[in-house]
């Protein structure tokens, strides 16, 4: 029989067991408690999936012909708790009667642009991005027109389909 066979500092087998219960028993809660929110990140848009809305943005009246003027509305399907974060900001033109709802998400990357009347452009502050009262882009990287949201006219007021934002996978 060798010395270090009943050594006091040689662990018995049932502890060392009982350890790597332990330890493995840690290791599977820290594992459950970094998946559920990955987990949550990748299915909340199924679980929680909401459809665009109508949403009334006010009398055609407020909007005057021949200009491009700022309004922000609340998205509808946000959580309560978004704040602030839950207006959508957009431009709404109206010329020769006809209203044009832009998104105020540079189709970059999406900084937000500002409307200059003075020279009929919107101007993006990130990387110069210009485009014309139209929408069109002209200038900076931006790889296409801005982003418009879908509207209409109902009972003498302005309706906007808010919800998702536009993305570059939308169509032009
Ligand atoms: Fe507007 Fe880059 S985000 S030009």
């Amino acid at each position: 029989m060798s010395l270090t066979e009943n050594s006091p500092l040689q662990p018995r087998p049932k502890r060392r067991t009982l350890l790597k219960l332990i330890a493995g028993g840690f290791a599977a809660m820290a594992s459950a408690a970094a998946g559920v929110p990955i987990l949550a990140f990748f299915f909340h848009p199924w679980l929680h999936w909401q459809e665009d809305q109508w949403v009334d943005v006010g009398p055609i009246d407020h909007f005057a012909e021949g200009q491009t003027q700022p309004i922000a509305a609340d998205n509808p399907v946000l959580e309560p708790w978004a704040g602030v974060s839950g207006r959508v900001a957009m431009y709404v033109r109206r010329k020769e009667g006809k209203f044009t709802v832009f998104a105020v998400n540079c189709a970059h990357l999406e900084c937000p642009v500002a409307w200059f009347p003075e020279s009929g452009l919107f101007l993006c502050p990130c990387h110069g991005g210009v485009y014309t009262e139209d929408g069109t882009n002209v200038a900076g990287p931006p790889p296409r027109p801005l982003f418009q949201y879908k509207h209409r006219v109902e009972n003498g007021k302005l309706l906007v389909r808010l919800g998702h934002l536009p993305n570059l996978s939308e169509p032009a």
